[in-house]
């Protein structure tokens, strides 16, 4: 279904788009993308898989690194994991990192190295659900396909005033959504309410008067913009504690493990630890005197909040722990680790 306003709206859209749009490294702009040249679906892919619960800012120095050592998807797919792994370090929400390995094995594998165009294709392989199906389908491909994330809610909650909270109103929020979507250009309308969303129709203090569908807009009419959307009270976080070991052999080497593919960070570089409980219980990886940091760790993750007790020791060099494996100091990068074991490596090397 599409009504008056949609008819209106679309086109407002593109245009303030042609003369608006971000240059991102994986973006096509609005008038190369007249001029004949077609977005690059890996590209497309992979943006996508990065901007998942994370932002353009974060995600950007990653994409160009990503793609500078693997070009497009059969370079990645014949990468070593703990490499890939280790360059996925820091961006957080690391079941992604392994699908992501295990989409691009499956292109390569099952489609010929192409990414395939429609949604239910796209929605098979590893790591792709609706909203990044959407998302390839429509930029990558130019389908008409409603693309919805956090700023395309909260852009239809505020152009349609709708004041039922999310995430009761998803369904609303699409509908009013696929209203808008044109059989013209939809990769770029997609990206035209990311857009807006992400630097006019901002969460807090929505610049208004610069809006290219003020006029329309119910809830700037009504003034509602800066309340909307509504959201359902979040549940507090859960505190978990947890242990953490770094051990030292007089050569420098560190002891480390890769986590279990299962679970959170998995598959990434960490330190030996407890489990993360409200009594967690001590797990040194050796026999040693374990020496307590001061400080502590804290780290949020989205389930969450952590506190980890870090110890030192140094090890024997013939030590054969129970667990984990020696990385030679020179070889060590910090730049392996996720984001809360590089705190603790921090606190470790401040003691
Ligand atoms: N957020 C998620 N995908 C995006 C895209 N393609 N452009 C801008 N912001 C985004």
């Amino acid at each position: 279904m599409r009504d008056e306003t949609g008819d209106l709206i679309g086109p407002a859209l593109l245009d303030w788009y042609d003369d608006h749009a971000r240059a991102l490294p994986w973006r096509v702009s609005p008038a190369d993308r007249a001029a004949g040249v077609r977005p690059d679906p890996y590209r497309v892919w992979l943006s996508e898989i990065m901007l998942q619960q994370t932002t353009v800012a974060a995600v950007k120095d990653y994409f160009t690194r990503f793609t500078l050592l693997w070009p497009d998807v059969g370079a990645l797919a014949g990468a070593e994991d703990a490499v890939v792994m280790g360059e996925w370090a820091g961006l957080g929400y690391y079941a992604r990192a392994r699908n992501l390995l295990k989409c691009a094995r499956a292109v390569v594998s099952d489609h010929g190295g192409r990414f395939p165009e429609e949604h239910d294709a796209l929605l098979a392989l590893p790591g792709i659900g609706p909203y990044t199906a959407a998302a390839i389908s429509a930029i990558a491909f130019d389908r008409s396909e409603v693309v919805m994330d956090g700023n395309v809610e909260r852009v239809m909650a505020r152009l349609f005033d709708i004041h039922a909270p999310l995430p009761r109103s998803k369904p609303v929020l699409k509908e009013r959504a696929a209203w808008l979507t044109p059989d013209a250009r939809p990769g770029d309308h997609a990206q035209a309410v990311m857009d807006l969303g992400a630097t006019i129709c901002t969460p807090r203090g929505p610049a208004c008067g610069i809006c290219p569908l003020r006029d329309p807009c119910l809830a700037r009419a009504n003034g509602t913009a800066p309340d909307l959307p509504k959201k359902a009270p979040k549940k507090a976080k859960p505190v978990r504690r947890g242990y953490l070991y770094i051990g030292q052999r007089a050569d420098g080497a560190i002891l480390v493990e890769t986590r279990p593919e299962k679970g959170l960070l998995g598959g990434m570089l960490g330190f030996p630890g407890s489990d993360w409980s409200d009594t967690p219980e001590a797990a040194p990886p050796a026999q040693a005197e374990w020496q307590e940091l001061g400080g502590e760790v804290r780290h949020t993750f989205t389930h969450f909040h952590l506190i980890l007790t870090v110890f030192q020791a140094k090890l024997g060099r013939d030590e054969v722990p129970n667990r984990g494996y020696f990385i030679e100091r020179h070889a060590f990068r910090r730049s392996d680790l996720p984001t809360v074991m590089r705190k603790a490596f921090d606190l470790w090397r401040g003691a």
